[in-house]
């Protein structure tokens, strides 16, 4: 047995002390009997692993190099660039840059990856690749595939049956996006038969959701009404949904409430979002967040997530989920005392409940012993001081740990 003394357990003020059993944690208390190895934390935060819900591994780092940056800086440059560049894709090719985006990210303490895998490619290049590498490193970090049709479900020709196949080969959840599609009836369209196709195969929804400025675009109300019919909004994500920061607040009222009855699930991408959007604005410019707060008040689950690495969307990113939580609340004006107390369940819980993961997630008896652990004494300063994770722990052994930072040259009258 392994215990750690003299931790700060976020949500578990009254412990400080976790005893781990092979995988698993044993029991998390004070006083807790011996065990063969104890590590003392000296009083440092810890947390349940971060959760990155929306990724992009197919793409990572395809808009690095001499003439791939999009120029416009618009979602649309993006998908444009992309369908041309994905033409000489090979499965190598894609094995290699997810490794290296899921290195990145769990080098800074993420264990939970959702990504989307384009499936608007008639070989599905990525998704085999992905089918396999999710297999693979299953023991250190549990990734979920969106099949997502980036070109389109109608609109890319074939788009439905690949969507299909991709679900058939195992993806664990539907894709979509409906204001790509070349008109609103072909949206709703496509999102009744994503619906459709998600419960056949008793697979998740996360359909890429108004990703616009428009106030109009109204897909969210379509999807909403959808799940709620068929009881499956816990099942059910809406990414982006930045239109949703636009629209009128009668409207917006109406929909929490509907929001509230179906509970289905929000992710916001901070970072890349405030890039992307507003970019047909003068000023006042807007921040391309959807209403963060008031659905996180509303009860429904929210969370953070990174969406891209140096693709053809977005030239930074590098997996960093405090950059992210940082970006995002401020943007979202979640900065009162009370909000930075919670704030990690943006990208810890909230997350976990998205990918539907929660019943193994947490720092509880009984479930496998993830954790990270921050060079900070709690949330609040976690969050101010932007800490370093310092150690991931997953299934009771360490995926990495290194020392908090020291200057190798201190200066004379700051030393305490
Ligand atoms: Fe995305």
């Amino acid at each position: 047995m392994k215990k750690f003394i003299n931790a700060s357990i976020y949500g578990v003020p009254e412990s400080s002390e976790i005893l781990i059993e092979n995988d698993r944690f044993k029991a998390i208390g004070h006083h807790l009997p011996d065990a063969d190895e104890v590590i003392d934390l000296e009083g440092r935060f810890v947390l349940p692993p971060y959760v990155d819900p929306h990724l992009h591994l197919d793409y990572i780092f395809s808009g690095l190099g001499e003439g791939n940056a999009n120029v416009s800086g618009t979602l649309f440059e993006g998908i444009q660039r992309w369908s041309d560049n994905k033409k000489s894709l090979t499965e190598e090719m894609v094995r290699e840059r997810a490794i290296k985006g899921i290195q990145k990210e769990l080098s800074k303490g993420v264990q939970y990856i959702r990504t989307h895998v384009d499936i608007t490619d008639p070989h599905l290049t990525g998704m085999k690749a992905l089918v396999k590498l999710r297999e693979e490193l299953k023991d250190i970090v549990t990734l979920q595939l969106v099949a997502f049709p980036q070109e389109g479900f109608f609109r890319y020709e074939g788009a439905e049956d690949l969507m299909d196949r991709a679900l058939e080969m195992g993806a664990d959840v539907a894709g979509g996006i409906p204001h790509f599609e070349i008109s609103y009836e072909q949206g709703v369209e496509s999102l009744k038969r994503i619906v459709d196709m998600a419960i056949k195969y008793n697979a998740m929804i996360d359909i890429h959701c108004d990703e616009n400025d428009d106030p109009n675009s109204r897909f969210l109300e379509v999807l909403n009404a959808l799940v709620m019919e068929k009881n499956y909004g816990p099942y059910t994500t809406a990414s982006h949904t930045c239109s949703f920061g636009s629209v009128e607040n009668s409207y917006a009222n109406k929909m929490l409430g509907l929001f509230r009855e179906s509970q289905i699930n929000f992710i916001s991408c901070p970072t890349e979002n405030a890039h992307l959007q507003g970019r047909g604005d003068t000023y006042p410019k807007r921040r391309g967040l959807t209403r963060v707060k008031e659905l996180l008040n509303n009860g429904n689950h929210v969370a953070f997530a990174q969406d891209s690495i140096a693709d053809y969307w977005y030239p930074l990113g590098n997996g960093n989920m405090m950059n992210i939580l940082d970006n995002g609340i401020h943007l979202a004006h979640y900065t009162h005392i009370d909000e930075l107390h919670k704030a990690f369940d943006l990208i810890t819980y909230h997350g976990a409940n998205i990918m539907r993961v929660h019943d193994d997630y947490g720092i509880e008896a009984g479930k496998p012993a993830n954790f990270i652990v921050l060079d900070a004494r709690d949330s609040y300063e976690a969050i101010r001081e932007r800490a370093e994770v310092l150690a991931s722990v997953r299934n009771g052994d360490y995926l990495f740990k290194r020392e908090p930072r020291k200057n190798e040259v201190e200066i004379d009258f700051l030393k305490q």
